[in-house]
């Protein structure tokens, strides 16, 4: 049973898309332990009480410096006793030590095609902003693997979603959040969950029996 944490800062969509997929089946062998939020007034918080989970916030303001902050992240993952950690929406670049502890171990949803509209500074509505600005005709989301960059990581599952005329960012980030993240968000969960997915020596993600 793969035992996993959910970090977030926000919403919870993905959360609830997680939680959902658990209860009707569509991820097996896996668990969700622990929901940590970097933000006190997240309501991800309160879609995991609702579901029974475990939740503890651990958040910046609480501690003197980074390193602090940094520690106590890393020890609230710690103590889950995580075998993956999801970031779902979790707003917080994550420390060196941690990335390398957990490297393979750390999963993350962005909302773009990676490597269209990601990195340092896209985030949120940010990324369909950047889009909508390019005039691309197709945007969609990316699950990957998480490494010592922003966004760098090997890539697990993509899906596209289709840019309509007269989008604003908000009607796109509902569209690719519905139509995409949370499809291939438990998606890939239920695939590592169930041993169908590996990184090679080359850092590229096979599928096994798909
Ligand atoms: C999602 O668009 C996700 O791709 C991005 O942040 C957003 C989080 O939304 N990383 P929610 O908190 O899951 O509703």
């Amino acid at each position: 049973m793969l035992k996993i944490a959910v970090l977030v800062s926000g919403g919870g969509t993905n959360l609830q898309a997680i939680i959902d997929a658990l209860a009707e089946g569509r991820i097996t062998n896996a668990k969700i332990v622990r929901v940590i939020s970097n933000k006190k007034d997240a309501y991800a918080l309160e879609r995991a009480q609702k579901a029974g989970i475990p939740a503890q916030t651990v958040c910046r303001s609480d501690h003197p410096d980074k390193e602090s902050f940094d520690g106590a992240l890393i020890k609230a993952i710690d103590d889950a006793g995580a075998d993956l950690v999801v970031l779902a929406g979790f707003l917080v670049v994550l420390p060196g030590e941690l990335t390398e502890k957990y490297a393979g171990r750390i999963i993350n949803i962005h909302p773009s095609l990676i490597p269209s509209f990601c990195g340092k500074g896209y985030y949120g509505l940010k990324v369909h902003e950047e889009a909508l600005k390019r005039g691309v005709k197709v945007t969609g989301a990316t699950v990957h693997f998480v490494d010592a960059g922003c966004d760098t990581g090997p890539i697990i599952m993509q899906k596209a979603v289709c840019i309509e005329d007269n989008d604003t960012p908000e009607v796109l980030q509902k569209r690719v959040m519905e139509q995409a993240e949370w499809v291939i968000l438990p998606e890939a969960i239920d695939d590592i969950a169930n041993g169908r997915i590996a990184v090679d020596s080359s850092g590229r993600v096979v599928r096994k029996g798909k």
